[in-house]
């Protein structure tokens, strides 16, 4: 048995934190996986986590039961809030059905798996994904048999929007295609449309009646403020673009291992909405029965309290804003000390966890086998990588494998 297995490649971005780990150069530096890291490179448990923590072991009402099916009510409930915004039509309307999902990977699964069951697709079952995407998204697409394709996103000479090339793809892909959008912090490029440029994109999305698939892994990343990161959202939702919504904690909540998400569908009507719940409980149920509790409870905890809520808000702003200030910090040494060669403007105007480089692939491996800075080979650096103690050193060597 299992002759006919090939063996696989290691995960692309989970391969870099096993090599950093193994790695004994006293000034290596990971820039890999898109997670927090304090000012002294250790992974940052939010205050308000903690206290969320001490709430629960506290609770003698707490036990091991299931979940339902779909999830915690109260979290599920305040989760859909949070993105769609409090005064939400939708909500108010109850258009939404919202599931507790494995985290964002979870949201995403469930999501293209409900639509490769329902979805009416024009054709082929595909879907458009930005070039470049997340990685996983591919894998997740193809494990339920949508056959990923991409749209023009990125473009290299700007390091910025492929802006016209992406609203043309919109616009000459079949009627009612399926688009993978990322709702803010573009993973992995950093780049947003601005939000006149997201009003055309829907103009176009509603003409052709496509559907928007929103992954949202960064609310609150982009710019500290969490309304301000769901604005797409809300305005694609206030438009009457169908669509549905894969959301995370793992990052805004430093909740990585929790695996805390949740899928939003919101539907034309209340009694669609709930003819679609129907169906997420049959496939929930088929692939993990009920989800897990623990993580669900502490974003509960903090979405439904306000003290806690502002709380958050401030650790929120804390991540965000130390991210900035290394943006601001690296694009400094670039320009005004070592005088890098090349425009490093991108730099600060990116945003979110990532910043892409620009950065050739060659480059980008010289900088892994030469300096010991672990990045994932399309120049993607996670700026929360980066501290005021190991700053200086990344700039340097990035500054001599640009000058070769
Ligand atoms: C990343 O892109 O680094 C993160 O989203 C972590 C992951 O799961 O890949």
């Amino acid at each position: 048995t299992w002759n006919a297995v090939p063996l696989a490649p290691p995960d692309s971005i989970f391969k870099l934190t096993a090599s950093y780990k193994e790695d004994t150069f006293p000034q290596k530096i990971n820039l890999g996986v898109g997670a927090y890291r304090d000012n002294d490179n250790k992974p940052w448990v939010l205050p308000v986590v903690k206290k969320a923590t001490e709430i629960l072991l506290n609770d003698p009402t707490i036990d091991h039961e299931y979940l339902p099916i779909t999830g915690l009510p109260e979290y599920t409930g305040a989760a859909a809030k949070l993105i769609l915004g409090e005064d939400s039509p939708a909500l108010a309307e109850g258009r939404v059905t919202s599931v507790q999902t494995i985290s964002g990977t979870g949201a995403n699964h469930l999501g293209a798996l409900f639509l490769s069951r329902f979805y009416e697709f024009n054709g082929e079952k595909k879907a458009y994904l930005s070039d470049p995407t997340w990685v996983n998204h591919f894998a997740i697409f193809k494990n339920v048999q949508v056959e990923p394709v991409t749209y023009p996103y990125y473009d290299p000479k700007t390091i910025g929007l492929a802006y016209q090339p992406f609203i043309d793809t919109l616009k000459s892909a079949p009627e009612r295609s399926v688009f993978l959008l990322h709702a803010c912090a573009h993973n992995p490029t950093g780049v947003d449309p601005t939000r006149e440029q997201w009003g055309q994109i829907a103009d176009v999305i509603l003409a052709k009646g496509h559907y928007a698939f929103f992954d949202c892994a960064y609310q609150g990343f982009a710019s500290g403020d969490l309304d301000r990161d769901a604005w797409a959202v809300r305005e694609f939702v206030k438009r009457g673009v169908p669509l549905l919504v894969c959301q995370s904690f793992a990052k805004n909540a430093g909740l990585y291992g929790e695996r805390v998400g949740a899928l939003h569908i919101v539907a034309p009507t209340q009694e669609t909405a709930q003819r679609v719940k129907s169906q997420l409980s049959v496939l929930q149920r088929s692939e993990i029965s009920n989800p897990p509790a623990h993580g669900a409870r502490l974003v509960s905890l903090i979405l439904n309290d306000k003290k806690l809520f502002e709380e958050w808000k401030r650790d929120i702003e804390t991540m965000a804003g130390r991210i900035i200030e290394m943006r601001k910090e690296l694009h400094k040494l670039l320009t005004e000390e070592l005088k890098t060669p090349g425009n490093w403007d991108h730099i600060v105007n990116q945003i979110g966890m990532f910043s892409f480089t620009g950065i050739s692939s060659e480059a980008s491996q010289a900088l892994t086998e030469k300096a010991h800075v672990y990045l994932t080979t399309n120049g993607r650096i996670s700026m929360a990588g980066l501290n005021t103690h190991n700053i200086r050193y990344f700039a340097e060597s990035l500054d001599k494998v640009v000058r070769g």
